[in-house]
C-alpha cells in the first residue's frame, strides 16, 4: 500500500513574514493527518522552513538543483546546499524549468541521478503540452521524459523516486485532468516504471499537479494509481493545502 503525498509547490511566492504564518497554520492543522506532506519553497526560504519545521510532521524541499558539484554556476543551488539545510525532497524537471529556462530531458535526468546520490528524494515531473494532448501525442511525450530519467538511473533507484504527472494545459489554468484522464497516465507510466524495476514500481508515489484543489483533490486522489498531488496556487492558502492534504487521507 503507498502511502499518499502531497507537496506545496510554493513557486516564486512567499516572503519571511507570509511563510512563517503559513507554516505554522499548516504544521498546526496537520496533527493525525495520514498522508504525508512537504512543501518546496524558493531556495532563500530553506533556512526558514529548516528552523521552524524541524521536528514537525512537514518536510520541506527545493524547487530545482544544479546537476553540477560547485563552481563557476552563477546562480545556480548545489545539492550539498540543498543538505546543508536538510532538505527531503527536490522538485525537478518542472514544466516551467522546461519551458522558461531550456531544461532538457537530459539535464532534468542528469539532476535527478544527483539528487539520488545525495539522498534527497527527487520529485520528477513530466507531463504534455495542449497541443501535444490534441495531437494524440501524450503518451509517446510521457514516455520520452520518463525514458530518459529511467535510462540514467539504477533499477534499484525507482524506490527512491516520486514522480510527477503534470499536464502544462492543467497548471495554473483552473482546468483539471478528469480523474479517469489522470489516472490513465498514471497507469502507463507505471507500466513504464515496471520495465525497469517490476517489484519496486508498485511502490513509487505517482503525484498528479495542475490545478489540484480541495473541491477536486477527493476524486482524483481516489483514482487507483494516484498517490498525491504536486499543488500550486491552493499550496499557499493554509485551509486549501490542509484540505487537500486532509482529502489524501
Ligand atoms: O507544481 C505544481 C503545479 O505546477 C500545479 O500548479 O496547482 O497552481 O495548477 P497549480
Amino acid at each position: 500500500m503507498r502511502r499518499k503525498l502531497v507537496v506545496g509547490n510554493w513557486k516564486m511566492n512567499g516572503s519571511l513574514a507570509a511563510n512563517a504564518a503559513l507554516l505554522s497554520e499548516v504544521v498546526a492543522g496537520l496533527a493525525g493527518a495520514k498522508a504525508a506532506s512537504a512543501v518546496c519553497v524558493p531556495a532563500p526560504y530553506l533556512a526558514q522552513c529548516q528552523a521552524q519545521l524541524a521536528g514537525s510532521a512537514l518536510g520541506w524541499g527545493a524547487q530545482d538543483v544544479s546537476s553540477h558539484a560547485s563552481g563557476a554556476y552563477t546562480g545556480e543551488v548545489s545539492v550539498s546546499m540543498l543538505q546543508d539545510f536538510a532538505c527531503s525532497h527536490v522538485i525537478i524537471g518542472h514544466s516551467e524549468r522546461r519551458a522558461y529556462h531550456g531544461e532538457t530531458d537530459a539535464q532534468v535526468a542528469a539532476k535527478t541521478v544527483v539528487a539520488l546520490a545525495a539522498g534527497i528524494t527527487p520529485i520528477v515531473c513530466i507531463g504534455e503540452t495542449l497541443a501535444q494532448r490534441e495531437a494524440g501525442q501524450t503518451g509517446a511525450v510521457v514516455a520520452e521524459q520518463l525514458g530518459a530519467v529511467l535510462d540514467a538511473i539504477g533499477a534499484d533507484d525507482i524506490a527512491k523516486i516520486v514522480l510527477a504527472y503534470e499536464p502544462v494545459w492543467a497548471i495554473g489554468t483552473g482546468k483539471t485532468a478528469t480523474p479517469q484522464m489522470a489516472q490513465d497516465v498514471h497507469q502507463v507510466l507505471r507500466e513504464q516504471l515496471a520495465t525497469k524495476n517490476a517489484a519496486a514500481a508498485g511502490g513509487v508515489q505517482i503525484l498528479y499537479g495542475g490545478s489540484m484543489k480541495p473541491d477536486n483533490a477527493k476524486e482524483l486522489l481516489a483514482m487507483p494509481d494516484i498517490d498525491g498531488g504536486l499543488i500550486g496556487g491552493a499550496a499557499l492558502k493554509a485551509g486549501d493545502f490542509l484540505a487537500i492534504i486532509r482529502a489524501a487521507d
